[in-house]
């Protein structure tokens, strides 16, 4: 998670996109939280401000809206001549009044509306008594002091009790506009503050988004760019990569180099068990040279010394008969020799271009006659439009001749060799020719299919095991291959691969 070098702590890139999401996320949450929490305030701030100050507003206007109907009542009554409905109407009216003052009095907040609301209550008694006064003086007949009264103390004081009124009124409405003005500074309050989350989440996601950039987009198109050019492969739309595609093309790219390197790795592995058996080969070629030679001159005086004897021997049948077995012999280890001689030391191509219908048609002369006494029939063919291929017709003839013989020494009882040339691609770029030689015998047991191409491998009683190494190594020289084709079911096939001439 956290790598250090030189002593400094590095986060990975997992990490740092990890912790900002993170980031990201937390702010978000907590600005939505804070939004609902804002939310929920304000409304919370409504409820209580309807729910607090509706009932102390309405209780201060209807206090001064009976403070105003008391007002023309004992004046209707003195102008009345004393009815007494006049009166009936006002104490109704003080009733009201009274019932106010008591809601009033519950629902005041400020010590300032209480002051003012003390004062009506001291104000309105005195108007009140001094009313009484005034409707006592009428009764007794006194109508000019009571009037007198009336418009001078009784209206003096009813002033006052209103001025009390409105001044409780003010009051109330101080005490809503400096809740309100408390209301709206903590919004405010709560408002930047979701304000500063939702910056600071745009921080992050930008982070975010740089992180992304520089760490993954960047680098990913980078790399398609490089497995392209890396891969060599140019496709019709060769042009820089575009970000919707670019996975796909590192994908893509990938894959073909993929497949490059397990071509490269088949190639190595085959080149490195050649050269393996090439050295065995070298070695055991510059043995059996010295071998060879030791053993080459005195057989050649040994078969001459057979032939004299063979000759003192006439009319002796029985010992004739050895020296024939001898002589037999002495022919086998002659060919040992003569292949281990060939084998150990590989002549110098001698390339020219050659058509390979032709060169199968010289090996089948050559041992056209042979392969019928076995009772092999040869089917050959060869495609039109072979390319030529360059080669040493020598040595390529005794490759064909080399699978032949093996061709025919395992159909004991005779059969069929076909014998296919046609042109195939290379695995690298380029033509070849590839020519299949496919026999009806018994096939190569899975056993010993891996051993074959080995020097000395032999199933027979007479081989040396020599023909098909040498043959792979002709091929090797001219720059194609011998191989056993996979189990067909019925025979054995092997596949000689030249290349053609241009590609020589
Ligand atoms: N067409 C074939 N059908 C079945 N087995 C084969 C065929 N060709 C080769 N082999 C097997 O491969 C072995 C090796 O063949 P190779 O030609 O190298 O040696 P050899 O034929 O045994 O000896 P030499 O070629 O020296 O006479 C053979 O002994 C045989 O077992
Ligand atoms: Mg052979």
């Amino acid at each position: 998670m956290i790598c250090t070098e030189d002593g400094v702590v590095h986060l990975r890139l997992a990490t740092k996109v990890s912790l900002t999401l993170i980031g990201v996320l937390a702010l978000g949450i907590m600005g939505s939280v804070q939004a609902l929490l804002v939310a929920r305030k304000t409304s919370l701030a409504l409820e209580g401000m309807i729910a607090d100050n509706v009932p102390s507003v309405r209780a201060a206007m209807e206090l001064e809206i009976a403070l105003l109907e008391q007002r023309g009542l004992a004046s209707s009554y003195i102008l009345d001549d004393g009815s007494a409905r006049w009166l009936a109407e006002l104490q109704a009216k003080k009733a009201s009044f009274a019932e106010w003052q008591r809601r009033a009095e519950e629902t005041a907040h400020t010590e300032e509306e209480h002051a003012y609301l003390n004062d009506l209550a001291e104000i309105y008694v005195e108007y009140d008594r001094k009313r009484d006064e005034v409707i006592s003086l009428f009764e007794r007949g006194q109508t000019g002091r009571a009037t007198a009264a009336l418009l001078d103390e009784v209206n003096y004081l009813h002033h006052r009790a209103f001025a009390a009124c409105e001044g409780f009124i003010a009051a109330n409405e101080k005490y809503i506009d400096e809740r309100s003005e408390r209301a709206r500074r903590e919004l405010q309050r709560a408002s930047v503050g979701v304000g500063i989350l939702v910056a600071l989440t745009l921080g992050c996601g930008t982070v975010l988004l740089l992180l992304f950039y520089r760490g993954v987009w960047r680098p990913l198109r980078k790399m398609a760019d490089d497995v392209r050019t890396f891969s060599g492969i140019e496709t019709d739309d060769a042009a820089p990569v575009t970000p919707r595609d670019e996975l796909r093309a590192v994908r893509f790219y990938l894959r073909s180099l993929m497949s490059d390197v397990t071509e490269s790795h088949t190639n190595l592995e085959r080149s490195r068990l050649q050269l393996q058996s090439s050295e065995r080969l070298a070695s055991l070629g510059r043995l059996a040279a010295s071998i060879g030679h030791e053993i080459r001159n005195p057989l050649t005086s040994i078969e001459m010394r057979l032939f004299s004897l063979r000759q003192g021997l006439e009319g002796n049948p029985e010992l004739e008969d050895d020296v024939r077995v001898v002589s037999e012999e002495i022919k086998h280890l002659e060919k040992v020799i003569r292949n281990f001689l060939e084998f150990s030391r590989p002549p110098d191509l001698n390339l020219k271009t050659h058509d390979v219908g032709v060169l199968l048609d010289k090996t089948l002369e050559l041992c056209g006659h042979w392969l019928a006494d076995k009772g092999v029939e040869v089917v050959r063919r060869a495609d039109p439009g072979l390319p030529p291929v360059r080669a040493d017709a020598e040595q390529i003839k005794q490759v064909f001749l080399n699978l032949l013989r093996n061709a025919a020494e395992a159909m004991e009882q005779g059969g069929t060799v076909v014998v296919a040339a046609s042109p195939a691609a290379a695995r690298a770029g380029g033509e070849m020719v590839v020519v299949r030689v496919q026999d009806t015998g018994p096939g190569i047991a899975p056993a010993v299919r891996d051993r074959i191409l080995e020097p000395f491998f032999s199933t027979k009683p007479e081989g040396t095991g020599l023909g098909l190494c040498v043959a792979a190594r002709i091929m090797a020289q001219h720059g194609g291959r011998l191989e056993l084709e996979p189990d067909g079911g019925r025979g054995a096939s092997f596949a000689v691969w030249i290349p053609a001439a241009k590609d020589v």
